[in-house]
């Protein structure tokens, strides 16, 4: 061998990695507009568009705004949005997610009404209307967990009737699926779908989104009703039970430090799987960008096509927008 320069080697991976077009042939994953669901963050006034400093380019949006935000989104091929609320008081019992004329109850109706033709997703959940932060009401200082899915279902069913395709509980109380089709199913709406946030963990990850949402909580943490990050298997027995209650879509949240759940997720379940790329994931590739420490559109596009490869159909990210703005 030595001399003539030549192996004898019949597979040269290489030979498909010469040319753009051939690689471009021979690519498994492809990152699709149609995969993108877009957060926003609805407020109460009117032309406002405050920018979220923690993530930037990311906006709380008053209702005119957001309506304005989807219509941009719909012309850019996104195909959908999913709803955070950002009310105007908050109590004990987080009254204005399960009011009719609630924050997300109004954002919908005038959403419906402006037919944007977007997918429109509402999140379920009471922290971000709970004056102590937490995803439920409290009995003896920790969240009560059957009387929080009584307001959860009493929220789903709210959203529903004001205009959501899509209900997407994230609290993490035992039971709420079940409730939350049989409640919509009680009020009719058997049409309107449910994506549970399935296997969501305790994580450091949505520290942006506790500031945009003002959601953090105001004692203790989350760790009572969300999952320890040690645990796969667990996620896997989550997912299974949100199925059977009746979830037709299942998520894994975080996204990128939760892979392997989510390839786990695709290999033992048939349902669509979403995956959350959630604001701490999002926070760390501005600020490094912002530095000039990291090339932000190409890791943009690697972690996003990770979170695809992995598994999820599926892609709930803040990078939706920037996203279908470049792809094809
Ligand atoms: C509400 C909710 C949270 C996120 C989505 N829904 C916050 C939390 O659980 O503390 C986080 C999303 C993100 O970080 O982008 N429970």
């Amino acid at each position: 061998m030595r001399g003539s320069g030549m192996l004898a080697l019949h597979t040269r991976p290489r030979r498909l990695r010469t040319l753009s077009r051939l690689r471009d042939l021979v690519r498994e994953t492809r990152l699709q507009r149609d995969d993108l669901v877009q957060p926003l963050f609805v407020c109460p006034g009117t032309g406002v568009r405050a920018e979220i400093a923690a993530l930037p380019g990311q906006y709380r949006l008053s209702i005119d705004m957001a309506v304005e935000e989807c219509r941009a989104l719909a012309d850019l091929g996104v195909p959908g949005v999913i709803l955070f609320g950002i009310p105007a008081r908050k109590d004990a019992v987080g009254s204005e997610a399960y009011a009719p004329d609630g924050i997300i109850a109004r954002a919908l109706q005038a959403l419906s009404a402006a037919r944007t033709g977007l997918l429109l997703i509402a999140d379920v959940c009471l922290c971000e209307y709970t004056d102590h932060g937490h995803c439920g009401v409290l009995e003896a200082g920790s969240v009560a967990n059957d009387p929080t899915v009584e307001l959860l279902a009493r929220a789903a069913v709210v959203y529903a009737q004001a205009g959501a395709h899509i209900v997407a509980p994230s609290d993490m109380m035992d039971g709420r699926v079940r409730a939350v089709r049989e409640a919509l199913d009680a009020a009719g709406r058997t049409d309107v779908a449910i994506m549970s946030y399935a296997a969501k963990y305790a994580s450091a990850f949505y520290g942006p989104f506790r500031e945009a949402a003002g959601s953090a909580p105001q004692f203790g943490d989350r760790r009572g009703y969300q999952m320890d990050p040690g645990n796969a298997r667990e996620a896997l027995r989550e997912i299974r039970l949100d199925i059977a209650e009746g979830a037709d879509i299942v998520m894994v949240k975080p996204a990128l430090a939760y892979l392997d759940v989510l390839r786990e997720a695709r290999a033992a379940f048939d349902v669509p799987l979403a995956a959350y790329n959630v604001s701490g994931e999002y926070a760390m590739v501005r600020a490094a960008a912002a530095q000039g420490w990291i090339d932000g559109p190409r890791i943009r596009d690697e972690i996003l096509l990770s979170i695809k490869r992995a598994g999820a159909d599926i892609i709930i990210t803040y990078f939706a927008k920037e996203m279908a703005a470049v792809l094809r």
